[in-house]
């Protein structure tokens, strides 16, 4: 915004990602009633945070607009702004909003987490993310993934050359392999996991978001055997099942 309050033309896309990612939040804030029943805090962390937009929105909206207890860390590679990010959290008197320099997957928590969201973490930095909330059983994760290249040199099917022999479509096909192997993985750890548009593709390429909630009833027996199958047709490696296997 300017100085008056007004979102600047050129970061208009951004401004309405974000509310509708929080309105996503809203939606599932029922999954987070457990942490207030226990009398604590909702723990959150936002791996990828950079410029921590998304952070900044989150936390006035769960904080100052609900008025709900909540302790958010932004997590990012780059140290200028996790430094940025700590100084206009002070100035903003946001005295629960953390940044550490650290990457995602070298992150401990000494408490519990409920919820993770990323938005936008590159390529496998979006794997670390569902893979530290299933270690530390969070309630939901919100996962808008990004730069899926793991996959594509992987991708080998003789069947299926009429998709893999272009590259652009091989690429997009590549991006959509990963989101799914991603969703289906979460299913096989007790997670209910859908893959929906988080926006209109006019305002971002990258709008699909995988939202999970932890539930211990999910059938993740059956789950198994359609990743099973669907890793075998494909031939994939994905790193989020070698992370999963790691936490188990
Ligand atoms: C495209 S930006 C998105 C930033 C922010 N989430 C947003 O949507 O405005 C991706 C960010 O993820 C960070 N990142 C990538 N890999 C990471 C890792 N392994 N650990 C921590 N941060 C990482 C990058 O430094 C970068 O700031």
């Amino acid at each position: 915004m300017n100085s008056s309050g007004q979102v600047l033309a050129k970061r208009y896309n951004k401004f309405r990602q974000l509310n509708k990612f929080l309105e996503i939040v809203e939606d599932c804030l029922p999954a987070l009633e457990q942490p207030l029943k226990q009398g604590r805090p909702i723990r959150i962390v936002d791996f990828g945070s950079g410029k921590a937009y998304l952070t900044f929105a989150l936390y006035h909206y769960l904080v100052e607009h609900l008025k709900l207890p909540v302790e958010l860390v932004g997590l990012d590679l780059k140290e200028d702004v996790v430094f940025f990010g700590n100084k206009v959290a002070s100035q903003l008197g946001y005295d629960h909003l953390k940044f550490y320099h650290e990457d995602i997957k070298d992150f401990q928590s000494q408490t519990e987490i409920d919820m993770v969201v990323s938005l936008h973490a590159c390529d496998i930095a979006t794997d670390y993310a569902p893979a530290q909330a299933v270690k530390w059983q969070a309630q939901l994760v919100l996962a808008v993934p990004c730069c899926q290249h793991e996959l594509f040199n992987q991708l080998v099917q003789p069947s299926q050359k009429a998709l893999l022999e272009h590259g652009v479509v091989k690429e997009r096909l590549a991006a959509l392999i990963t989101d799914a192997a991603r969703a289906k993985l979460l299913e096989t750890v007790g997670y209910s996991v859908t893959i929906m548009e988080f926006i209109d593709l006019e305002h971002t390429p990258k709008n699909l978001l995988i939202r999970a909630f932890r539930d211990p009833q999910a059938p993740s027996e059956v789950a198994k055997e359609e990743y099973a199958q669907f890793k075998k047709f494909w031939s994939i490696e994905p790193s989020l099942e070698f992370l999963l296997a790691e936490e188990a």
